[in-house]
């Protein structure tokens, strides 16, 4: 087994054309990488010399090399022995190869490319300059990988006016003067001291942060826990996250309350005739018809979707495209007939954006749930149900306020005319969307919620007659 030590690419690729040339296998040859082990004794020991000999010449894309030169970033103790494969393959199978998705060789090769996006993404996203008392900026950056060679240019172009510095645990940059200097080594680091630049940051942080849009999930997956200590504003996070909710309260007591006057509205096609006419948001308009509710005008049970989706939107009926198709046939196996009940939306109209012909769904904006919630409620007045089903967490916010989530115990609710009990449960399009046991649950959810609704003292005997059950 032939041992080389390859530090960076140019390396590696004079040793790599050593070993071609000797037409050493990747099976017979072995690489330490030295970047990664630090371990510089080993470059000593190793025994390229042997193989100073006759150069031969191969015939490399320039597209395939920018590929190997890439993947070289990848922070990998294999990464060496990875590109002589690649390489190896290269030139005894053809590009072909690289064609092939369920090869092991190439799937590795997209992971890591891919990895390495994120990495440069992030490094480009979440880098923060402090300014140093000496009077140039400095960065301190978390990357997993040798990203930082690769957007010299990128920080050189966007900061060119600044004197600053970029330092990661393994590489850094120096922008003084005009001039760029990349050295392949860094420096670990823990938290950073913060600094005026510091205040201004967290000052615009916490103004442009929004509160009831607070995600942890989506936020630790765009900002992962390991970059924190890079990021000034990370040190709010859980005060934001603690107080986010007395926040969303305020936003909410704040915000201007547009409220349609429904007081008119007496009968089912009084709302719907005052659904089409309305002109309460943005979707009032270029979102094609307004969809009011159809069943029952004095069912026992109420379901209470999102929206109307692209056929409800055609067809002027809520429920009728396929995840109302999914809820009929549920329905159906519970002994409910869609019939016994009355179907509307939380919003009437279908928000969407378009993408060429297809128009694709979007959820409704917190303007048009509050300004359709009239509508809806005059709905809930006028057909006086005794049991609300709430399909998924639009319809249960509307009603049962921004806190509610799907799993939350059923409640009885006042509309005015008496109690009503009000229940949440998957949305069937969650249902259509979700795959395996995570479907099998939500289907077993939603029948569950569909029982319960059913076995409320009234909903059997008091429905009119032959329309629940109709067996
Ligand atoms: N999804 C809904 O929430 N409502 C419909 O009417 C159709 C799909």
């Amino acid at each position: 087994m032939a041992t080389f030590s390859s530090f960076n690419f140019d390396q590696w690729r004079d040793q790599a054309r050593l070993a071609l040339s000797q037409d050493l296998g990747p099976e017979t040859v072995h690489w330490n990488d030295l970047r990664h082990s630090k371990d510089m004794d080993l470059f000593q020991s190793s025994d390229t010399q042997e193989y100073n000999i006759r150069s031969k010449q191969f015939h490399l894309n320039r597209q395939f090399i920018g590929t190997l030169s890439r993947l070289s970033s990848y922070r990998d103790p294999q990464r060496w022995n990875f590109l002589y494969r690649l390489l190896w393959r290269y030139l005894h199978e053809g590009a072909e190869f690289l064609d092939d998705p369920l090869d092991g060789d190439v799937r590795q090769m997209h992971r890591w490319s891919k990895e390495l996006g994120r990495d440069s993404h992030k490094c480009k996203a979440f880098l923060r300059f402090r300014k140093q008392p000496e009077g140039f900026y400095q960065a301190r950056y978390a990357s997993k990988h040798y990203v930082l060679k690769g957007l010299v240019e990128y920080f050189s172009t966007r900061f060119a006016a600044m004197d600053f510095e970029i330092i990661t645990p393994w590489e850094s940059l120096r922008w003084f003067a005009g001039k760029a200097q990349y050295t392949e080594s860094g420096e670990v680091f823990d938290a950073i001291d913060s600094d005026d630049f510091d205040d201004l940051w967290l000052t615009y942080y916490r103004n442009t942060y929004n509160p009831a849009r607070l995600n942890m999930k989506a936020t630790l997956a765009e900002m992962p826990k390991y970059l924190w200590k890079n990021m000034p504003e990370t040190e709010l996070i859980p005060e934001m996250i603690a107080t986010s909710d007395q926040q969303v309260d305020a936003m909410l007591e704040a915000a201007p309350k547009f409220q349609l006057d429904t007081s008119s509205l007496n009968s089912l096609t009084d709302v719907s005739r005052a659904v089409s006419e309305c002109r309460a948001c943005l979707l009032c308009d270029g979102f094609g018809n307004a969809v009011p509710g159809r069943g029952q005008k004095d069912a026992a049970i109420m379901i209470v979707g999102e929206q109307p989706g692209d056929h409800e939107e055609k067809a002027g009926k809520p429920f009728v495209g396929p995840s109302g198709k999914l809820l009929a046939k549920i329905l159906r196996e519970e002994s409910l007939g869609e019939e016994s009940i009355y179907l509307t939306n939380t919003v009437k109209h279908f928000r969407h954006r378009k993408e060429g012909a297809r128009r694709i769904h979007m959820r409704p904006s917190q303007t048009s749930i509050h300004a359709c919630r009239a509508f809806l409620i005059a709905e809930i007045q006028i057909v006086r149900p005794q049991v609300i089903l709430c399909l998924g967490i639009t319809s249960s916010r509307a009603l049962r306020g921004v806190y509610a989530q799907l799993n939350d115990a059923e409640e009885i609710l006042d509309f005015g005319f008496g109690e009503v009990k009000v229940i949440s449960g998957p949305h069937p399009a969650a249902i259509m969307r979700a795959a395996g046991a995570k479907r099998e649950q939500l289907l077993f959810d939603l029948k569950q919620r569909i029982r319960e609704a059913v076995s409320y003292p009234g909903t059997n005997d008091e429905a009119p007659s032959g329309l629940l059950f109709p067996d």
